[in-house]
């Protein structure tokens, strides 16, 4: 049947940026000493071959929600951003240890959003940067004017201590940005993707109704490392150089270089490939922080901007990539 009624469709702004950046860092600061013996490893065994010296863990109180509400507040601080202008909150996470509802409908709740679109996204170490992308097309489609993206995790509660694997790269916190309207291009379009023929390079070590019904332990996270890392190096750094190529500028353009606190071999491998020049500053964050997975690019960030003023209003390549195998990258100024 046709009809001559026309739909409203929504149309927002052209350009979005970021406004301003929050952190929550896991309050204990845990040594490779401290984790060294159920994985017969040693302190120089883990810091030649991670660059992790210690890692930010969150004690039993905290949890995705208590740590995205506090990055929240500090980002919404940190951007002049009234929590009534917000309109979507996107939490990337793949530690909420409710299956439902979503963190993010909680967050907003602890930093007073009233009705938002809320949501998380379950994308890895990719998560944060998928937020990004998904929060410049709501902004720009009209459905919020400005978007809360978290990435917060708790990766400590799915460590099995007695795991070579990846138990001893990881870290707990979160990282909180605000996302809003603009004048000039803020975010560039972002390369995203995944490669699903890889899903058990990172994955969890079982299924939780298995654990239900006392067949298996609780499930914890585990990887084939070596796998990760050839992903990581030589995949990851054709995305980046796509990513710098679709939004039209070059490394030597850039103030910073962002990717994924996977593993310090990797981001100085990563860097060596796209030739980043030495004026570019790259986020080291994991050294003291560990991996935190979908809270990782916005820490670098947030600790970038702090320990390095002079890199406000200037371009940065962010780069997430992990279980999936997912990936995402894009350009965004720095606020
Ligand atoms: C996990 C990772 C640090 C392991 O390092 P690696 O150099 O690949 O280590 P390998 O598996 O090749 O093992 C090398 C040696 O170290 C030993 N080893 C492995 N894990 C160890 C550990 N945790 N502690 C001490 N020794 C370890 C191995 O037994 C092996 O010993 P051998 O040479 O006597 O046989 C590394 O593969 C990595 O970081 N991968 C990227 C994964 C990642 O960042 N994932 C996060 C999700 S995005």
């Amino acid at each position: 049947m046709s009809t001559s009624v026309t739909l409203n469709t929504a149309t927002g702004p052209a350009f979005t940026r970021i406004y301003g950046l929050g952190a929550y860092r896991g309050e204990h600061a845990v040594t490779n000493e401290d984790i060294a013996e159920p994985i017969n490893s040693s302190d120089e065994w883990i810091r030649q071959r991670t660059g992790i010296i210690t890692r930010a863990r969150a004690g039993e109180d905290q949890n995705v929600v208590t740590m995205g509400v506090a990055a929240g507040a500090d980002a919404l601080q940190a951007s002049g951003v009234q929590p009534e202008q917000i309109g979507a909150v996107i939490v990337a996470t793949v530690t909420n240890m409710m299956q439902t509802p979503a963190a993010a409908t909680r967050i907003a709740d602890g930093l007073g959003i009233k009705d938002p679109t809320a949501y998380d996204i379950s994308a890895g170490c990719a998560g944060y940067c998928y937020a990004i992308a998904q929060a410049d097309a709501l902004i720009r489609a009209g459905i919020a004017e400005y978007v809360l993206v978290v990435g917060s995790e708790k990766l400590s509660d799915f460590i099995d201590p007695t795991d070579r694997s990846i138990s001893f790269l990881l870290g707990d916190g979160a990282g909180a940005t605000v996302v809003g309207p603009s004048d000039t291009p803020g975010i560039s379009r972002s390369v995203i993707g995944s490669d699903g023929s890889k899903w058990d390079a990172v994955s969890m070590s079982g299924e939780l109704h298995k654990h239900r019904l006392g067949l298996e332990p609780f499930p914890t996270l585990r990887q084939d490392g070596k796998a990760v890392f050839r992903w990581a190096v030589w995949e990851m750094a054709k995305v980046a150089r796509e990513a710098l190529e679709v939004a039209g500028i070059t490394a030597d353009q850039l103030a910073a270089f962002i990717p994924h606190q996977a593993n310090m071999r990797i981001i100085d491998e990563f860097a060596k490939q796209l030739g980043v020049p030495e004026s570019v500053i790259i986020a080291r964050d994991i050294q003291d922080t560990g991996n935190t997975s979908g809270a990782s690019v916005p820490l670098a960030t947030h600790r970038l901007l702090q320990e390095h003023p002079e890199v406000r209003g200037g371009y940065a390549l962010q780069i997430g990539f992990g279980a999936g195998l997912a990936y995402a990258a894009q350009v965004v100024r720095l606020p």
